[in-house]
This record gives C-alpha cells, structure tokens and sequence, in this order.
C-alpha cells in the first residue's frame, strides 16, 4: 500500500507522530510505504507540541514541490490522510485550491476516486467549516474529527490518542489493535467485579 501523509497546522500533532510511527514500524512489516508532507505550519505546531524533529524513514516533501509523484493521478497511490488537518486546509481541498502540494495531492485522491482522510481539528466549528466538511465528503473524502474516545477507558494520554488513530487506521484499511474495541455491554449479572 502506497500512502500519502500530510500534516498541517492544527492542534493535533501527537495524532500525527502516533500514525507515524505506527506506519514506520508495524505498516512498514506490512509493506506500506508512506510519503510525507508537512505544512510551514504543520512542522511549526509539531515542534511546539512535540517537541523534536520528526524522524521517520519516509519520503520527506516540501509543500511547494508539485514534482512529486503523488502530485499526479498517474502515479499509482492508494491513499491518503491529512493529521492534524487545519480548518484552512479543508477549505482549501473542498474548493479545489491546488495551492500547495497538500492541497494539489487531496485533489488527486479525489479526482481518481481514491481514499482521502482528513483528520479535522478545530472548535467550535462556524458555517464556513460545515459547508466545507459538506462538500469534501460530497466529493468523497472522508472526515474524521480528532475527537477521541473513552469507553475504552484509556489510561493516559497515549491510550488516549490512540483512540483516534487506530479509526483513523481503520479507514485506511490498515488493521490494527491500538485500542480495546467495544464488544457490548457485560451481559446482567456478569458484570466485572470492582476491586475492594
Ligand atoms: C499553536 C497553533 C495551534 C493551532 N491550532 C489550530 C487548530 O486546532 N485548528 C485549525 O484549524 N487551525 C489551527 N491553527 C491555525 C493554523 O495553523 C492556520 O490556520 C494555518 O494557516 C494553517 O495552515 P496549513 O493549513 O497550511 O497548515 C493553529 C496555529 C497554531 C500556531
């Protein structure tokens, strides 16, 4: 599986080094192969929250350099994601505006019916962000807030985060077990038994 990764700049990066990571470790035995982009923004909010260079063993792209394969639906990718993605950057993609090399790659996905994930953050959201998220999704993109869960009862903020990515893996068709999935409620009577 040939992914394309493009992180900007929202809250958020933490999601973005989890999927990152993951893809680099577990996808790479797999046999996915991931390119990476990041914003001017999206590297500034990942130093700010992460405090450290990403390393990974991916194709690095500047956001300005439409020479790269993936720029072109000729080239034979089968997804890609935007973590954190920015409430521009979706604007941007819903219109169309292949101003940069995240917003050129999106487009592609979408004109050649392939998997595009965005990874929105921001809150509250106005009327321009719904009329946004509508017509990515019309388009066929797939929005997937980062918004996490807690029914698996994540112990820190780690569990936390997987929460979002392991959806997030999911919706790029690539199994994982980051976290505890739902399997109901215990059936009455069997109800695990509190520590005293
Ligand atoms: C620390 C920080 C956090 C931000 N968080 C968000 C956010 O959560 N959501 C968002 O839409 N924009 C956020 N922004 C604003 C975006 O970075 C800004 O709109 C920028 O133009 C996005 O550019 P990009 O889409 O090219 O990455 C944040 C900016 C900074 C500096």
């Amino acid at each position: 599986m040939k992914l394309v990764v493009a992180v900007s700049g929202a809250s958020g990066a933490p999601y973005a080094k989890r999927l990152l990571d993951f893809l680099s470790t577990e996808g790479a035995k797999h046999g996915v192969e991931a390119d990476l982009i990041f914003t001017a923004t999206g590297k500034q909010v990942w130093m700010q929250e992460i405090g450290a260079e990403p390393r990974y063993p991916f194709r690095v792209w500047k956001n300005h350099d439409f020479t790269a394969p993936f720029a072109s639906g000729s080239a034979p990718y089968d997804g890609m994601c935007v973590v954190p993605c920015s409430a521009g950057q979706l604007a941007r993609i819903a219109y169309g505006l292949s101003v940069d090399l995240v917003g050129r790659a999106a487009d592609v996905m979408l004109k050649e019916k392939r998997r595009l994930v965005l990874c929105l953050r921001e809150t509250p959201l106005s009327l321009v962000h719904a009329r946004a998220i509508t017509a990515v999704i019309e388009a066929g993109a797939i929005v997937m807030p980062a918004s996490p869960s807690f029914y698996s009862a994540p112990k820190d903020m780690g569990e936390l985060v997987d929460t979002v990515v392991a959806r997030l893996l999911d919706r790029l068709g690539l199994p994982n077990e980051l976290m505890r999935r739902w399997e109901g409620l215990a059936p009455r009577g069997k109800e695990p038994v509190e520590d005293a």
